[in-house]
Formats: structure tokens, C-alpha cells, sequence
């Protein structure tokens, strides 16, 4: 069955990078020229995506606003003849009725936010996409995982995953590796929420990319709190991959971890270096700086 739906959890208070967010929505952060939220959804598009679902929270409005239409802007370019600016936007426009937007009342972890879009969802396998990660590469990482997902068939779970250091295992969701199907691909054999030190048992983290089955939901609905007393995702695909398959994929692509201050600042110089338009003008400016 296609996947036609994505969900964003954007409902994060972002108190990593504080001050930035403390008004304004952290999936609004701008990378180079696009607020990262943009990026994710030109992501989804590209990977076949017809619908999406923002799962937001209090102070999220403007992202909202973000994919609505500016006419006042609109005709101020028209009137102005800024044609390059109007594609910009025209570029950007998603087609009316393709978005929802949900609301979750209170911070309650990942796997609550999920649980929230089930209705807008039905019953259909979907993906979730967590907006802070933006992996770079042609094609996107959901691209790759769609592509993966319908190579498999059935009732699939996929899950992006990639190696990190031994010690920043207890950061993440982290699976075990089971039979290999490819050079990148994996049976999942068990998951865990933000292992304590020592304990994970292997060093593939969950990244912010999944393809779901409906029944996901279902599990959802009384899933108990987990690690940092939160409903957590990761605890609910544990329960169902006793009943369905669940994947690894090792996706090609540089990720960028948005939602900290370093990863925030690394993003916008690799972005910068990857666009033709801006690449020897940065190039140029961040070698005068390290040299003074
Ligand atoms: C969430 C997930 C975790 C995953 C991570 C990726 O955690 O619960 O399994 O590894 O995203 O960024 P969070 O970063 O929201 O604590």
C-alpha cells in the first residue's frame, strides 16, 4: 500500500537551544534560507508524500502560517516585478488541503505526539518525521526508505539508523541487528529507549525518520510511560514488532542534529556549501575568518 501520509512531531518546547525558541517555534530555525520545518516537508514531497500531518503545541502557530498563503506579500512582489521572489514562495505552496495540523496538549513524549495524528492517519501505513534531523543527500532519506518499504511489501515497520559512538548510545533509541537482507538493511532484533550506559545492544541509533504500520496506534493508545517518564515511540514498536517485521535501514546522507547549538551551526555551513548559488562566497568568507 502506498504511503501517502506524514507525521511531524512539532510539538517540542526546543529548550536546547534557548534563547532562540523561547517564542519562537524551533522547527522555524532557519538553515541558510529555510526554516528547518521547510526542509523536512520538501523531504516528504519528494518521497511521494500527499499529506501532512503537524502534530503542534501552544506558540506553533506561525508554522501554520508559514505554509498558508502571504497575499499581501504576493502582490506587494507582483506590484514590485520580483519575479525570483514569487517563484520562491509559488515553489514553496503546498496545495490547499494537503496539510493538517493537531494539537498535543501536554508534553507526553514522542509516542503520545504519534498517537494524537491516529485519526488524521487512519488506517493506512504512514511515516513520522522528526523535523530537527535533516539529513543531507539526493535522493532524501525518506525517499530511500519509501523506496525500501515498497521493495519489502507487507505489513513493514522500517526504521532509518546510524552508527554513533559507543558513548552517546544512552542519547538515543538504539536497536539490535538481526539477519542482514542487504549491505544496508537489517532485521531488527529488539529495541531500546536511551539504554543506561553499557547496556545497548549495539551502536545503531533510531534516527528521525520511520515508516509505521496503522496498528502502531492501537499500542499507543495505553502504551505506559517509559524512559523519562515519557509515552515513548520506541517502547510501542517493541510491542509490535512481536507481531510484525521491523527494519533497519542504514540510509545514505550526512545527519545534522538541528536541535543543538553546535549541530544547529554545522547544518548551516554544510546547507551553504551544498548550494551552487552561495558556495564560493562561504567558502571564501569562512577562509578570511580562520585566517585572521
Ligand atoms: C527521539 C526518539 C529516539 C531517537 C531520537 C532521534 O528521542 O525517542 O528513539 O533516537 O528521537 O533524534 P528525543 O531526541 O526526542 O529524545
Amino acid at each position: 500500500m502506498k504511503i501517502r501520509k506524514a507525521v511531524f512531531p512539532v510539538a517540542g518546547l526546543g529548550t536546547r537551544v534557548l534563547p532562540a525558541t523561547k517564542a519562537m517555534p524551533k522547527e522555524m530555525l532557519t538553515i541558510v534560507d529555510k526554516p528547518l520545518i521547510q526542509y523536512v516537508v520538501d523531504e516528504a514531497k519528494e518521497a511521494g508524500i500527499e499529506h501532512f500531518v503537524f502534530v503542534t503545541g501552544r506558540n506553533k502557530g506561525v508554522i501554520e502560517d508559514h505554509f498558508d498563503r502571504m497575499f499581501e506579500l504576493d502582490s506587494t512582489l507582483a506590484a514590485r516585478g520580483k519575479k525570483a521572489e514569487q517563484d520562491i514562495l509559488a515553489r514553496d505552496q503546498p496545495e490547499a488541503g494537503a496539510m493538517s495540523f493537531t494539537r498535543q496538549q501536554a508534553p507526553l513524549g514522542l509516542g503520545h505526539a504519534v498517537w494524537c495524528a491516529r485519526d488524521i492517519v487512519g488506517d493506512e501505513p504512514f511515516a513520522v518525521v522528526l523535523p530537527d534531523e535533516l539529513v543531507l543527500n539526493n535522493p532524501g532519506c525518506l525517499k530511500q526508505m519509501i523506496e525500501a518499504a515498497e521493495k519489502l511489501g507487507g505489513k513493514s515497520n522500517l526504521l532509518a539508523v546510524e552508527a554513533v559512538p559507543d558513548h552517546l548510545t544512552h542519547q538515543y533509541g538504539i536497536c539490535g541487528v538481526g539477519k542482514r537482507l542487504a549491505a544496508n538493511m537489517f532485521e531488527v532484533d529488539g529495541m531500546v529507549e536511551k539504554p543506561p550506559k553499557g547496556t545497548a545492544p549495539s551502536n545503531l541509533s533510531i534516527t528521525g525518520r520511520y515508516i509505521l504500520q496503522p496498528e502502531i496506534f492501537k499500542i499507543l493508545e495505553t502504551q505506559e510511560r517509559g524512559a523519562g517518564n515519557e509515552i515513548q515511540l520506541t517502547d510501542a514498536m517493541k510491542t509490535l514488532s512481536g507481531t510484525q517485521s521491523f527494519y533497519g535501514v542504514e540510509f545514505e546522507g550526512e545527519r545534522h542534529d538541528c536541535g543543538s547549538k553546535a549541530g544547529f551551526l554545522r547544518a548551516n555551513i554544510a546547507y551553504g556549501m551544498a548550494r551552487d548559488d552561495l558556495r564560493d562566497g562561504l567558502r571564501a568568507e569562512m577562509k578570511n575568518y580562520l585566517e585572521k
